[in-house]
């Protein structure tokens, strides 16, 4: 009987197991493409920081206990995360290591489930459950494929040279597709101080308009009474782009429901969203509403 950890998998595995591999070791290998070519993913002085992130997760989070040790080495724990998704990414689409590749993509998605997804409701708009129920089934799967050896030997045998210099193989592919892909980084613009976003007369008191902040990502100036002001349009849970309610005179998010309150800091209304919008500075200068 075959054992499922090369290439020869593809062949000899049945639909179901190649769709379900298919699916998450691309995703897996997306997110961790997605990551390195990010620019604020490690850029301390952006709301896109991981350890930006790690702090807002572990408000709420379960296990927030461990997430809180992680804060001051989130550096560190970023790239582990990045790398981990790409290895896992490879591992599950090439066939190598597999059974310990489909529990580690099940390992992460559970913390993920715990930190990320955990005040998401209704559950299914999470994708982390799903993303579990997938690695669980994929790993029965394989197992019921792989034949009475493979399953008596899940774990990688280390004394088995060819087996180690494929894992090695998968970590040095990881590394070299995390650094590639950082190649593709798009430099964060310095923002400046002055520049018009709007005049002042086609803004009257009580407009709202989305424009590109200096960093160039999207945000949304506003005109009240008391003034004018910003935010970022990102949502502080995972990044969508949130878009405005004229209704309920709010900002809301589209991927799982979370709300602001643009008359309020930002501050959140609703969701699992774990901290206010982000502001930008901006003023009155002459007859234009400008940078600040
Ligand atoms: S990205 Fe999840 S609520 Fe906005």
């Amino acid at each position: 009987m075959a054992r499922f950890s090369s290439l020869d998998s593809w062949r000899t595995q049945s639909l179901g197991v190649r769709i379900l591999r298919l699916m998450l070791g691309g995703t897996w290998l997306y997110g961790g493409l997605q990551k390195a070519s990010d620019a604020q993913f490690f850029n301390k002085a952006s709301t896109g920081y991981i350890g930006a992130q790690i702090t807002g997760f572990a408000k709420n989070s379960p296990i927030s206990f461990i997430l809180r040790h992680m804060i001051s080495h989130a550096t560190l724990a970023g790239w582990m995360i990045l790398l981990g998704e790409l290895a896992i990414g490879i591992a599950v689409l090439s066939g190598v290591a597999l059974q310990a590749a489909i529990v580690a993509g099940a390992s992460v998605s559970t913390i993920l489930w715990l930190s990320v997804t955990w005040h998401v409701h209704p559950y299914f708009l999470g994708s982390d459950t799903a993303y579990l129920v997938m690695w669980i089934a994929l790993f029965f799967l394989v197992r019921k494929e792989a034949g009475p050896r493979a399953r008596k030997n899940p774990i990688p045998n280390l004394k088995d040279r060819r087996e180690v210099m494929q894992m090695v193989g998968v970590g040095v592919t990881a590394v070299i597709a995390a650094l590639a892909a950082g190649g593709l980084k798009k430099s964060i613009p310095v923002p400046k101080a002055g520049n018009k976003i709007v005049a002042l007369s086609a803004f009257p008191v009580g407009s709202v308009m989305q424009y590109t902040a200096p960093d160039g990502n999207p945000a949304f100036l506003f005109r009240t009474n008391a003034g004018v002001f910003a935010y970022s349009a990102t949502c502080t849970h995972q990044g969508c782009t949130v878009g405005y309610n004229p209704a309920g005179k709010t900002l809301d998010c589209p991927c799982h429901g979370s709300t602001f309150d643009p008359a309020n800091g930002g501050a959140v209304l609703g969701g699992p969203a774990p901290a206010p919008l982000p502001k930008y500075s901006v003023a009155i200068s002459g007859n234009a509403i400008v940078t600040a």
